[in-house]
């Protein structure tokens, strides 16, 4: 059976995988992301890949990395939260491994992997978001990934939504994933605790007393214990993916929406409001199928056995 390499790269960890033709993991690997050094990281991609290469032959390695990726599947002309600025990873990679490499956007990659194998089976139109550190976004369209005239399209954290607003990774204002992300929910839990302390006596206990403490564990652990603050910021950034769906559905009416990534462990938290949230507001309402908005099925692993796959086709 013909296997594939895929590696997942984001800010924080590297986890790449050997797959199988039917999006089977056969073997599995975790590593810290090398902090911001461009050289580090696809050192260490290549390190991975050569320890799930031994002893199997591999016919070819998917990268999923987060950033906007070129038309050729080869470079990643720009990151907005990691150190990349036109890097020429795919050709660092294969050189390293002797092996075909293809680059594809971290988002792009996993909605592929959830249309081929998990919550996006059969479905001819979907649409993955992908909240974590960021957003992202995948568009399958009849069938095929979406990927613009540049390779960069389906970037959707990046839509502005907030003329004005908060300063985004890409230097531009306003952005998506300023208010819908992560790193949005932490945010906006640390604002609510300066300014209202009252509000967030649980949080800022798990926080060590201060709001410089907060992180995206403690908001959800403050959230399930019923503090007022991590509740709101919950609800501010379930509003806000709702209104962004909306959005989404104006445009590409899909036939679903799936969403995953880091924040979405908790997603009973949040996937009520969202999915009220959308019904409530998506323009056409009464007139149109609704949506269905489910969580990832593949979790963690979407991205890696997607870019595998992706390998595979090309
Ligand atoms: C980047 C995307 C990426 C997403 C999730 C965004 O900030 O622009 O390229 O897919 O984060 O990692
Ligand atoms: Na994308
Ligand atoms: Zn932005």
């Amino acid at each position: 059976m013909a296997l594939t390499i895929g590696v997942d790269i984001g800010g924080t960890k590297i986890a790449a995988g050997v797959v199988d033709e039917d999006g089977h993991i056969v073997e599995h690997l975790l590593r810290p992301t090398p902090a911001t050094d461009p050289e580090r990281v696809a050192e260490s991609i290549a390190e991975a890949v050569a320890e799930l290469s031994e002893g199997r032959e591999i016919e070819a390695v998917g990268l999923g990395a987060a950033g906007f990726v070129d038309e050729t599947c080869s470079v990643v002309r720009f990151s907005p939260n990691l150190a990349w600025r036109e890097e020429p990873l795919q050709k660092k990679v294969s050189a390293l491994v002797g092996l075909p490499v293809v680059v594809e956007n971290d988002a792009n990659a996993m909605a592929w992997g959830e249309a081929r194998f998990g919550a996006g089976r059969g479905e001819s139109h979907l649409v993955c978001v992908t909240v974590g550190t960021g957003i992202g976004g995948g568009i399958v369209l009849d069938g095929a990934l979406f990927r613009g005239r540049w390779g960069m399209g389906a970037e959707l954290g990046h839509m502005q939504v907030v003329p004005e607003g908060r300063l985004c990774g890409c230097g531009n204002l306003g952005c998506w994933e300023q208010y819908a992300s992560g790193n949005a929910l932490v945010a906006e839990a640390k604002k609510i605790a300066e300014a209202d302390p009252g509000r967030a006596t649980i949080l800022l206990e798990l926080a060590g007393g201060t709001p410089e403490g907060i992180e995206g564990k403690t908001v959800t652990e403050a959230a399930r214990r019923g503090d007022e603050a991590a509740l709101a910021a919950f609800s501010s950034m379930a509003d806000w993916l709702a209104q962004g769906l909306c959005d989404l559905t104006a445009i590409l009416d899909p036939g679903c929406f799936v969403l995953g990534g880091g924040v979405s462990t908790a997603a009973d938290l949040w996937i009520d409001q969202v999915r009220a949230a959308f019904a409530a507001n998506v323009t056409g309402r009464g007139h149109r199928p609704l949506p269905e908005i489910r969580l990832a099925e593949l979790g963690a692993s979407a991205g890696l056995v997607g870019a595998a796959d992706l390998a595979r086709i090309r």
